[in-house]
């Protein structure tokens, strides 16, 4: 499917959606955040897509939403028209892992779609941050929440309250991203995390993407149960049979998603 403002290629099992408005340092318009969406639910519904990879360009992931779109609109419009509601919930349904490989500016919804993403790797030129606060308004889809999580509450305080960024040492030192990289190796390191994990059962790796965004959602005791219950599952599962089998016989395992 051709796509105004993103490109898409799927090769060895791992969807790679680069979001393409250059001339905006990627800025979310509604176009590129239903877009994304509509992209997210067919690398889902691909059955050679194992894991998905979302970035940007060398300058930008993404300069948060488009605000020269957003200055157009009123209360009204973005209350009752629920701006980016629909695009985000269906972000969320996606069951793939989803890997954001960050270089450059990812500022407000574009630090926001990253950290919807199951891991961030960083280039060495990443810089996040949650502007709003200059606009006038705060993150909003997400990012008080998603950030504050991730971070603490006083780095993200301090990041939304002064609009200031944090580069990537300092978001791999805070826990925001995994893994930071010479820019030049941002892609090699996040398609080789991407297929790492294609290797895997996607039975498993579904478990695991729920079970740890569970602990985002619910208190320990109802986490801990929840990873229980799927840990005991698993048993349930030719996958698990053929891992633990391999394992004893000291050879690779060959996962069946089954
Ligand atoms: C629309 C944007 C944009 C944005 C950049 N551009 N960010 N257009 N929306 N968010 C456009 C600029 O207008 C300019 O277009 C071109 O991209 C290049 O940007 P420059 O500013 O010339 O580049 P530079 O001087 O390198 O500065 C980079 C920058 C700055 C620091 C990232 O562009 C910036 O501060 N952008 C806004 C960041 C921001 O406030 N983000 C939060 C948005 S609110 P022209 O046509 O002039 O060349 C938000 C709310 C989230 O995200 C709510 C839920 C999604």
């Amino acid at each position: 499917m051709g796509y105004e403002t993103l490109n898409v290629e799927t090769s060895n099992h791992v969807a790679v959606i680069r979001l393409d408005r250059p001339e905006a340092l990627n800025a979310i318009s509604s176009t590129l955040l239903g877009e994304l969406a509509k992209a997210l639910k067919a690398a889902q519904a691909n059955d050679k897509v194992r894991c998905i990879v979302l970035t940007g360009s060398e300058k930008a992931f993404a300069a948060g939403a488009d605000i020269r779109e957003m200055s157009e609109k009123s209360f009204v419009d973005v209350f009752m028209g629920d701006l980016f509601g629909d695009e985000v919930d269906q972000f969320l349904r996606i069951r793939k892992p989803i890997i954001a490989a960050v270089a450059g500016y990812a500022l407000g919804g574009g630090c926001e779609l990253a950290m919807m993403c199951d891991i961030i790797i960083a280039a060495d030129t990443a810089k996040f941050g949650q502007p709003e606060i200059n606009l006038g308004v705060i993150a909003g889809i997400g990012g008080t929440q998603r950030l504050t999580r991730a971070v603490g509450k006083a780095k993200s305080m301090d990041m939304h309250l002064t609009g200031r960024f944090m580069d990537a040492a300092e978001a791999e030192k805070a826990g925001l991203v995994s893994r930071v990289v010479p820019a030049k190796k941002l892609m090699d390191e996040a398609m080789g995390a991407a297929g790492k994990i294609a290797e895997k059962s996607m039975v498993t790796v579904t478990a695991i993407k729920e079970a740890v965004n569970q602990s985002q959602e619910v208190g320990l005791s109802d986490g801990l149960l929840f990873e229980k219950r799927m840990f005991h599952a698993l048993f349930n599962t030719e996958d698990r049979v053929e891992g633990m089998k391999a394992f004893v016989e000291k050879r690779e395992p060959q996962f069946r998603d089954r």
